[in-house]
């Protein structure tokens, strides 16, 4: 960050402390799957404090927790049927606060899913609501007498929800859920919802998160003739809660789950003058990654990164490979999806609604080599990454499990008795741990990960080291090359006066690229990873040759030695 002459470097100091998340490494994390402290089957916040170390040594920096809120748990607690408490299958308040403790104490942040647009039924406000239809609950939600309005709003857990009405038979009216009919939406257009939504985020920045991962952002209002995502009440109220969060807890960070076209994602982020999300995930890039490595073509990222407006000073991309969900594939064209599935999701058991129930390892047929690739991609493409707990360790899934539970399964910490994720019996844990050939937790677990100085996990500790000595990777700008060869992806990135030339072969063959780089005649390239000094920049195309899935992360050093 260029520091504007007169500015005082407290001040500086101040600002970067604020925009920490420009250099994050997330872990995303759910508590239920990750270790259980009290042998019961269910992981719990004890457990998840016991292996904080873990976290730390991978290289995150910040950890995002899924839902861990009172709830009947019918979607993974998405579903929160009491903003204040802790469900107690994962400990108490006082555990909660013990682990934010300790996580602080490692010099981890935290950010927790905030559900806004809905509760779960089993809410008191939504059972007033039902109970009593002359009480202000009854106006949290949104009721109809027909069923009929805002019929132009798709429906997104299509494998289960003929509608976006439910009949409630003891009110003799519909009420509206853009999800499980057991997750009624609340009504933004109430005064008193938005300003509960202030209270809880309130409580929880002042136990000491650092921010959110707010979900399902595009549905807060519903409009006739609309189809209800990415209103322009929606992102009036969010630039308000944003307003209301950095006067209030100016180092918090929003992250934005908005699963929308390129234009429409962007707008989340608001301006720098009137700014709303700090982060946003960046849903269209993520499936194009998986399309252009199978295709051997760059394409599909260059598009799509055209495509992606400019994005304000404040703002930074979430950038991520797979998380808790399926790879969803709504943003992308009937042509496209049609291709993702026949590669991705042959077997129809690996699809749910629109996208692939899939792990990064089994999806990639453990291919070594690509994996690694995307993680190229991941780490160096615009953006902070967000890593997938289970991931690193080349986890498999389960198809067989109901809904996303198959890519939810106990993280597999050694081969001892339930991967050494709880010491109950078997049959008490919460889902099974995987025990496929080829998966099994008998081979695939940290321990063993750790033993191997070449595993996928040491691979990856070490690329994030690389990546965290260089904030150009989060911070800089970034140049498409447009080199003839098409199964190479090349760029610039830039910050600061540091330049980095990244070289990534999207082919399972060796290829060479001849890349326009006279502007820095006289530079010489550094592979970054082993400090490895490459022949200097002349005025003719720089020659690279790459082997099958190669990259390269080149810091380009200039004649004077800096
Ligand atoms: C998005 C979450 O990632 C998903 O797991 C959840 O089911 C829906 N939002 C509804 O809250
Ligand atoms: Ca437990």
């Amino acid at each position: 960050m260029a520091v504007p002459s007169g500015e005082g470097t407290a001040h500086v100091l101040a600002r970067q402390m604020e925009d920490w998340y420009k250099d994050a490494i997330i872990y995303e994390v759910f508590v239920r799957s990750f270790r259980d402290g009290n042998g019961d089957g269910i992981g719990d916040f004890q457990g998840l404090t016991e292996k904080l170390d873990y976290i730390r040594e991978l290289g995150a920096t910040c950890i995002w927790l899924l839902p861990f809120y009172e709830s009947p748990l019918n979607d993974d607690g998405y579903d929160i049927a009491d903003y204040y408490k802790i469900h107690p299958d994962y400990g108490t308040m006082e555990d909660f606060e013990t682990f934010l403790q300790a996580a602080k104490l490692r010099g981890l942040r935290v950010i927790a899913d905030l559900v806004v647009n809905h509760t779960s039924s089993d809410h008191w406000w939504f059972k007033e609501a039902v109970a009593n239809p002359d009480s202000k609950y009854h106006d949290y939600f949104v009721w109809s007498e027909t069923g009929q309005e805002y019929s132009d709003a798709r429906i997104i857990f299509c494998d289960t929800e003929t509608s976006n009405w439910t009949l409630h038979p003891k009110v003799g009216k519909y009420y509206w859920h853009r999800f499980f009919s057991s997750q009624p939406d609340l009504n933004f257009d109430n005064p008193e919802v938005q300003e509960e939504m202030v209270r809880i985020i309130d409580f929880w920045l002042s136990k000491g998160l650092d921010g959110f991962r707010v979900d399902a952002v595009p549905y807060l209002f519903e409009r006739e003739n609309t189809i209800c995502e990415n209103l322009p009440e929606t992102h009036q109220y969010l630039r308000k809660l944003r307003k209301y969060v950095d006067e209030n807890h100016p180092e918090a960070m929003l992250l934005a789950e908005a699963n929308q076209w390129p234009a429409d994602v962007a707008e989340y982020f608001g301006t720098d003058d009137d700014p709303e999300f700090h982060m946003a995930f960046n849903f269209p890039l993520m499936p194009r990654m998986f399309m252009a490595i199978r295709q051997e073509n760059r394409k599909p990222i260059e598009e799509i990164v055209r495509q992606l407006p400019d994005i304000p000073f404040h703002a930074q991309w979430a950038m991520f490979l797979r998380n808790h969900d399926e790879l969803t594939l709504e943003m992308v064209t009937d042509e496209e999806r049609d291709y993702m599935y026949d590669t991705y999701a042959r077997d129809p058991r690996m699809r749910i609604n629109i996208g692939i129930r899939r792990r990064l390892f089994p999806l990639m047929d453990k291919n070594r080599r690509a994996i690694e690739l995307l993680h190229s991609l991941l780490l160096t493409l615009p953006g902070s990454p967000v890593l997938y707990y289970g991931d690193e360790i080349g986890m498999g899934d389960n198809i067989y499990l109901g809904d996303r539970s198959g890519v939810r399964t106990p993280m597999q910490w050694n081969g001892d008795r339930n991967a050494g994720f709880s010491s109950s019996d078997p049959s008490r844990l919460f889902l099974p741990a995987i025990i496929d050939p080829g998966y099994s937790f008998y081979g695939v677990n940290v321990e063993e990960a750790s033993r191997s100085e070449s595993s996928f996990l040491n691979w990856l500790k070490r690329v994030l080291t690389i990546r965290k000595q260089h904030p150009c990777f989060g911070r800089g700008t970034i140049r498409f090359l447009h080199p003839e060869n098409t199964r190479v992806i090349t760029y610039l990135r830039e910050h600061e006066g540091d330049t980095y030339f990244i070289v990534n072969n999207l082919s399972r063959f060796s290829q060479y690229v001849e890349v326009d780089l006279h502007e820095f005649n006289g530079y010489t390239p550094i592979d970054i990873f082993g400090d490895v000094e490459f022949p200097r920049i002349g005025e003719l195309p720089y020659l690279v040759t790459l082997g099958p899935h190669g990259f390269y992360w080149f810091r380009l050093r200039k004649e004077d030695g800096r």
